[in-house]
């Protein structure tokens, strides 16, 4: 796997592979070739370590999770550069599409649109490999008590949007056009490290709800204890919009020491962990 910063290519072993190879149906390919960026103004012109950590659990599980089933739909939520989407992609020619999703606030779609286009060649044409747009923003709470549009969109240093002067009207002309279909039935719904703000907390769970189905599996790779009291307004609207959510890792992986509750410790160690959300069955 590469990644690319500006001109600099840098390639990488695969760090997190933790040779969990016992339930994969063989290894995947790591060749997908990233470019990072700190132009935009939001948080996804890096690679985050949740997103390594999601393509290893999707690799390792790839046979228990049915990834490998014809047909499939999987649908990436705030992708950023793309990592994780296309490297399912890359290893899932049976697929029938693979949807990255970016909000275009900050130029994150049209990079997230680069990403893709420079892997072209690599993805397989039996499969379709898009980038659109999905802005959360369209599905916030209803009840003006419960948050308002301006507070919705992120930038790189956490300030809402609708905080920075001047940009009311770009937020407008992207809230127009970030709409996405919720008549397909995704068999996957994968993302990683989205959960950072309100727009993560409160509207991320109502995205999931708008495009779940009943069969549908929501793998989120998250790191916990980074921002303890965001983890749990998240937990807590999951489950408000009738979501259920456990925390899930490979059938060979020992069990992690357990985390400190909430707001116990001053400085927590932070760990990734994998969720897998759905409707209840
Ligand atoms: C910390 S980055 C993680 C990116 C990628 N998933 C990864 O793990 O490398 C969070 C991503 O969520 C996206 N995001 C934040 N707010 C959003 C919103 N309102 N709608 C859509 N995407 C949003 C950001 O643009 C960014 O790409």
């Amino acid at each position: 796997m590469k990644f690319r910063l500006g001109t600099e290519v840098r390639k990488m072993e695969i760090p997190w592979s933790s040779g969990n190879s016992s339930v994969a149906a063989r290894p995947w390919i790591h060749d997908i070739d990233i470019v990072t960026t700190n132009s935009l103004t939001t948080t996804g012109g890096h690679v985050w370590d949740a997103a390594q950590r999601l393509v290893e659990f999707l690799e390792n599980m790839q046979l228990g999770l049915g990834l490998l089933r014809p047909g499939v739909k999987v649908l990436e939520l705030g992708a950023g550069c793309g990592l994780s989407g296309l490297t399912v992609a890359r290893n899932l020619p049976l697929a029938d599409r693979v949807v990255l999703t970016e909000q275009a606030y900050g130029g994150a779609l049209d990079h997230l649109v680069m990403n893709v286009e420079l892997n072209r060649d690599k993805l397989p044409s039996s499969c379709a490999v898009t980038a659109q747009p999905c802005d959360w923003t369209h599905y916030q709470p209803t009840s003006p008590t419960e948050g308002d549009l301006n507070s919705a969109t992120e930038s790189e240093d956490g300030v809402s949007g609708g905080e920075q002067e001047g940009n009311q009207g770009e937020l407008a002309d992207c809230l127009r056009l970030e709409t996405l279909p919720e008549t397909i039935s995704w068999d996957f719904i994968i993302g990683s490290d989205l959960v950072y703000n309100e727009a993560g907390t409160k509207m991320l769970p109502r995205v999931m709800r708008a495009h779940v189905d009943t069969h549908t599996r929501i793998i989120y790779a998250h790191t916990r204890h980074r921002f303890d009291s965001l983890d749990c307004v998240f937990l807590e609207e999951l489950a408000a919009v009738g979501l259920e959510c456990r925390e899930v890792r490979e059938h060979d992986v020992p069990t992690p020491p357990p985390s400190p509750p909430p707001f116990t410790d001053l400085f927590p160690e932070m760990r990734i962990a994998v969720y897998e959300i759905m409707l209840p069955r």
